[in-house]
């Protein structure tokens, strides 16, 4: 018998005292099929995502994790609801999907991966927006890159930070759909085990900037099939065999002027475009659907993805269509839509630091 229940046992049996530890005990009651709730809920997401676990030890462990992020995302599609019943917006849905047992520091190491560029590589940027004077009337009311059949399926980073490589390699993929009438599969992994000038470090995190600049000056970059991802940092083999073949290249890269949707909007109606964003956030990182409005995101840029439409819901919500690389079981198919119009840095610091290949 522990010192707890010898104490508890003293308290019912000492009459007055009775009361008070019945309605303790009462708590306890309800603190326990809660926790079996949690619990059961927890064994059938496992089996739902194929969990499994090392011992019992990790499980209770893990089963805390869950429950903690299990209450997050609840009452915020509870509070979402109440929103949307009392007449107003919604936005988005979360969900208890694959990532529902990581910490958040466990996530932000394996799932984001984006380095914020230092000031003297943000300045050497050539400065030139060639969309500059595009009128944004003759742009199209909604656009999706995927329907003009330029954009590869999803793909998944698995546990390494290259949202860079990913982000970057998307909107190549876009450009040479657009110059050639081909669309072939790129290769991240060149990026990661090659691209290890500047501020690039594979898995460690990387800039879609620097992604280009390397693209352009290898000469292009390899095809997925000649240089295949394996989600871990590699020695470089761009040199010869399979992955010395170039099947795309660009010229080079230009930032889309900071801080103006409408600027990122003259840029995405021409090609798709490399984003960072805040995407280390529970709102974020649970997206189960809908347009994710941006509040409680932040704009602190630590993750990429890639621009490749925009529309309006039907409920007359704008938005930006963005493809992620954290597989297509995330979010809807693979991909989020983000709030469009809501000024300055955008929702969740999309306007902050855009760029393309050119
Ligand atoms: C935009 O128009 C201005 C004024 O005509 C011109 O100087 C500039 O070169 C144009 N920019 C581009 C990218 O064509």
């Amino acid at each position: 018998m522990t010192l707890s229940t010898l104490i508890l046992t003293a308290l019912v049996m000492s009459g007055a005292l009775g009361a008070l530890a019945a309605r303790e005990l009462a708590g306890d009651g309800a603190a326990a099929a809660d926790a079996a709730m949690v619990s059961s809920r927890h064994e059938k997401w496992m089996a739902e995502h194929g969990r499994t676990y090392r011992d019992e030890e990790e499980k209770a462990r893990r089963l805390e994790v869950f429950r903690a992020n299990a209450k997050l995302i609840d009452s915020f599609n509870a509070a979402a609801k109440e929103e949307e019943e009392g007449g107003g917006w919604g936005g988005h849905r979360l969900v208890t999907n694959k990532f529902a047992d990581l910490t958040d520091e466990e996530f932000r190491a394996v799932r984001t991966g984006y380095q914020r560029p230092l000031a003297a590589a943000a300045a050497a940027g050539s400065g030139r927006f060639q969309y500059e004077n595009f009128s944004l009337a003759a742009a199209p009311q909604s656009l999706d890159w995927r329907a003009m059949g330029a954009v590869t399926g999803v793909k998944d980073q698995g546990s390494c930070g290259c949202c860079w490589a990913f982000s970057a390699v998307a909107a190549v993929e876009g450009l040479a759909k657009i110059r050639t009438g081909q669309l072939v599969s790129l290769s991240e992994q060149e990026l990661v085990d090659c691209d290890v000038r500047g501020v690039d470090e594979g898995c460690e995190g990387g800039l879609m900037d620097d992604a280009f600049q390397y693209i352009a000056r290898r000469g292009g970059l390899a095809a997925e099939s000649s240089y295949p991802y394996r989600a871990e940092d590699g020695t470089c083999r761009a040199g010869g065999g399979g992955g010395g073949a170039r099947a795309a290249s660009i010229r080079g890269y230009e930032d889309v002027p900071a801080n103006n949707e409408g600027a990122l909007m003259a840029a995405v109606a021409h090609q798709p475009v490399s984003v960072a964003i805040n995407g280390a956030g529970y709102i974020f990182r649970f997206y189960d659907r809908g347009v994710l409005g941006g509040a409680g995101c932040g704009t602190e840029l630590n993750h990429a993805v890639t621009a490749v439409g925009y529309g309006t819901a039907s409920d007359g919500t704008g938005y930006w269509l963005m493809k992620n690389s954290w597989g297509a079981s995330w979010g809807e198919g693979g991909y989020v839509r983000i709030r469009r119009g809501v000024g300055r840095e955008g929702a969740c610091g999309i306007a902050k630091l855009a760029s393309y290949p050119v």
